[in-house]
């Protein structure tokens, strides 16, 4: 069956700064392996994407090495309120952390994140780390600036309750959800083993859970995103495990075993990972692009074969159906038969 090329609207590829957990190769060839043609990559790098040089600095670490198409989101600091904006242009969204997060970037205080959401253009998208309260804060903030809003990777009920009320009101408000959260729960923590299930926004509860699937039928949640957040086994494995799943590889099969059970149709599954992304992040439409799966294939989630440097997922063992037979992007064959052709490097930056 053939499908559109796949967009994921958040990745961490983690070049420059970690690319012994990820770089560009590696995460634009897992993206390719998962289905992916077009990738939008977080700022948490080192160091993190905030004003012109760095953002150079990530375009040029990039170039040439990039598998499938990509954009940069940049990040707001406390210091670049009045700078940032002139990057718009060049950004594929402003990014806000407004919660705990890998990296330095939470913003400290609701002043800087007014200042951002009011001076960052209102046809550009902003993307929230906005959990619990500050999905709400931020809300809030959109209507005061009469601007839209998109909130990164929600996985609680209060929070998809709230976001389907400000719709209702008619407030610009998208949303993602990725694939870890509709697939597990806090009781899943055991069988993952100590340190590995860390993931930020944290595993929930199956009311959650069910929470998000009854959105996903509902129109509510626009977007599945993976938040592919690729760190080493033996950093996971350490007392101080940092957040972070790597999920460009599963999430596909994931979605489609979802359709084989009826959670949502086919046309639904295109929507939150293509059209829907698409829209959202105003990516014009990627010509003679698209994938072909087979629906039947049955699989073992074995991560030592997967193209991401981080060598392990938490769906390890975890049996699937419906597999990525190939990707052609721009009328060329990129992925075929469990390989990505290394050698062809195409992907081009979407905002440039
Ligand atoms: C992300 C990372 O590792 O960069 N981790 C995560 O658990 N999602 C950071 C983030 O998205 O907050
Ligand atoms: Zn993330």
């Amino acid at each position: 069956m053939r499908l559109p090329g796949l967009i994921d609207p958040h990745v961490h590829l983690r070049d420059p700064g970690h690319t012994y957990k990820e770089d560009w190769y590696s995460g634009t060839a897992s993206a390719l392996a998962g289905g992916y043609t077009c990738v939008l990559a977080m700022p948490n790098t080192s160091p993190p994407i905030t004003d012109s040089s760095s953002l150079e600095n990530i375009l040029e670490a990039a170039h040439g090495k990039v598998h499938c198409d990509y954009g940069i989101h940049v990040a707001g600091t406390s210091n670049n309120t009045s700078t940032v904006p002139a990057l718009s242009d060049k950004a594929s969204g402003l990014k806000l952390y407004l919660n705990d997060t890998f990296g330095d970037l939470r913003l400290d205080g609701l002043h800087i994140v007014n200042s951002h959401m009011s001076a960052w253009p209102d046809n550009r998208p902003v993307l929230c780390h906005a959990e619990t309260y500050m999905a709400a804060a931020v809300l809030m903030l959109a209507v005061l600036h009469r601007r839209s809003v998109h909130i990164c990777h929600v996985s609680r009920k209060e929070e998809i309750d709230l976001i389907r009320a400000a719709r209702e009101q008619g407030l610009a408000v998208t949303c993602e959800v990725t694939p870890h959260h509709l697939f597990m729960t806090k009781s899943d923590i055991d069988s993952i083993k100590e340190g590995r299930y860390m993931v930020s926004p944290r595993l929930n509860t199956i009311s959650d859970q069910n929470a998000l699937w009854q959105a996903i039928a509902d129109g509510v949640v626009d977007c599945i995103a993976t938040d592919h957040a690729p760190h080493t086994l033996l950093e996971k494995d350490s007392r101080n495990s940092p957040p972070g799943f790597p999920g460009l590889e599963t999430s596909l099969a994931l979605m489609l075993g979802a359709v084989r059970e009826g959670r949502l149709s086919m046309n639904r599954l295109i929507e939150l990972m293509c059209t829907n992304p698409a829209r959202i992040f105003g990516l014009a439409s990627q010509q003679e692009t698209w994938i072909e799966v087979d629906m039947h294939e049955k699989w073992e989630v074995k991560a030592s074969q997967f193209y991401s440097r981080c060598g392990w997922s938490p769906f390890e063992g975890w049996q699937l159906q419906g597999r990525l037979k190939k990707v052609v992007l721009r009328n060329k064959t990129v992925y075929d038969r469990g390989e990505v052709l290394q050698h062809i490097r195409s992907g081009k930056n979407v905002n440039q």
